[in-house]
């Protein structure tokens, strides 16, 4: 058998860079590339980059710094910059960062086998397209490293919000949605070879929207085709944009049980002076409004949330305002940041980052407590009650504990007995921290 090239993927940011990993992984397959998990013996080392913070740029540069080393060893390495951060960058980044030999953004995987040929022949390589139909559709996902229980399915690209922070749409260009066909067949193939949650990923997938024959479908219509795939496979989505949730939508998640009760719908400020700085199209009382939808069509439905601290101009009131929402809601769980000037986006070039540091920290620490106390608050009101939990693993602390997730997405650790990743498990919550369940198995 023909040696094989060895390639490693590091992955930064969200979950569809996440996702775009195991596209460029199946991409290398074509090309004579296995996956490898130890870095050591990589021919290729990728590095799938996010720009949504400067702390996550930095953290690229800290790696890179550590790669030069390691690249000085063995010349032969080839050393890419993938991701949201080469889009960002561009051909700055082989400037400032000379030992990188390629560059590739969000919608340029597909060139990767050309881009290498070039570095093999002693060149540099550079692809910074923008799409404006790429949605790698037709591409199969390796699913390196999962548990082979959960899996993630891009079913959009792009973002064209245009929130003043944010820099996602000037790095992952115009919204397209993939084919419905082809999302359907991936969640079926997965079911099938044992995966028991898919998990439908887009910046907003709630204006998901494909036409097909006349057809057109939208995100409620192609999340119930998913959840017909099996009442034994778990449809969860990530992320809904809170100025286009609808009632439909909701009622869709309601009527199949499969569909999870979780909705994660960033608010990023409780004050509506802020919002409409950020340009999030939204007030504070449209957004309680669909908070309310929720509650009243999915009672047990989980709610959580990202939120930003210390936006331009943001005074005290307005954080005041952000931590009242934050009870007013009670949400089960947040991602919580410090507001980020990112280069060339609205908010950089209309408003000062005027927000002193100290101060962004302090509001980031007042609502990262209200968070802890309305996790553990949201935990509690768990215990003693019965759920179905998908277990995914052994939990790190035992190997007599498996763990796993509620359809609320709240993780679970519980006796392994004689299950295994894949099973639903019944349980009953016994305890709780602010972070984790704890189950004991019922017996039925
Ligand atoms: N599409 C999703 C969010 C994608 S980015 C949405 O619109 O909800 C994930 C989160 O990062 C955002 O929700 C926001 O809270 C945070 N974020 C984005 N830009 C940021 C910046 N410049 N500084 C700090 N946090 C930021
Ligand atoms: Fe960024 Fe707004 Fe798009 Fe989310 S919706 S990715 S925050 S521009
Ligand atoms: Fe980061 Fe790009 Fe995702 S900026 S959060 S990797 S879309």
């Amino acid at each position: 058998m023909e040696n094989k090239k060895k390639s490693y993927i590091e992955t930064y940011g969200c979950q569809m860079n996440i996702s775009d990993s195991e596209i460029v992984a199946s991409i290398l397959e074509t090309l004579n590339y296995e996956s490898t998990s130890d870095i050591k013996t990589a021919d290729l080392i990728l590095l799938n980059t996010c720009s949504i913070r400067d702390n996550a740029e930095q953290r690229v540069r800290n790696r890179l710094n550590e790669l030069h080393s390691l690249k000085r060893k063995r010349p032969g390495l080839i050393i890419g910059l993938l991701g949201c951060m080469a889009e960002r960058l561009k051909d700055k980044l082989l400037e400032e960062e000379r030992h990188i030999d390629l560059i590739v953004g969000p919608d340029g995987y597909r060139q990767l086998p050309q881009l290498l040929e070039q570095v093999e022949s002693g060149q540099k390589a550079i692809n910074v397209l923008l799409s404006a139909d790429e949605t790698y559709a037709d591409i199969n996902p390796v699913r390196t490293g999962g548990s082979g229980v959960t899996a993630f399915i891009s079913i959009m690209r792009g973002c064209e919000n245009f929130c003043a922070y944010c820099v996602v749409p000037y790095t992952r260009g115009k919204e397209r949605s993939r084919n419905a066909q082809t999302i359907v067949k991936e969640a079926k193939e997965l079911f099938e070879n044992g995966f028991r949650e898919v998990t439908l990923l887009g910046q907003n997938v709630n204006s998901y929207n494909w036409e097909e024959n006349g057809d057109k479908i939208g995100f409620p219509a192609l999340l119930e085709q998913v959840a017909l795939v099996s009442p034994q496979l778990r449809v969860r989505f990530a992320t809904s944009h809170p100025k286009d949730i609808s009632d439909e939508l909701l009622e869709v998640i309601a009527s199949h049980e499969n569909i999870c009760r979780s909705i994660h719908l960033p608010i990023q400020s409780g004050s509506t002076r802020t919002l409409e700085m950020m340009k999030r199209s939204y007030t504070r009382e449209w957004y309680m409004d669909r908070i309310a939808a929720i509650k009243r069509i999915i009672p047990d439905c989980a709610i959580t949330t990202d939120i930003i601290a210390g936006f331009c101009a943001e005074t005290e009131e307005d954080h005041l305002h952000t931590l009242s929402a934050m009870r007013e809601v009670a949400y089960d769980y947040a991602y919580m940041f410090k507001y980020s000037e990112r280069p060339n986006t609205i908010a950089a070039k209309k408003y000062p980052d005027d927000v002193p540091e100290e101060v962004k920290s302090r509001r980031l620490d007042e609502i990262i407590a209200m968070q802890q106390e309305l996790s553990l608050k949201s935990n509690k009101l768990d215990v003693g009650k019965e759920f179905e939990v998908l277990a995914e693993g052994v939990s790190k602390r035992s190997d007599q504990q498996l763990f796993g997730r509620t359809s609320q997405n709240k993780v679970v650790v519980f006796p392994r007995s004689s299950y295994n990743a894949g099973d639903y498990v019944k349980v009953k919550i016994i305890g709780c921290t602010a972070a984790t369940l704890k189950g004991e198995l019922l017996t039925v």
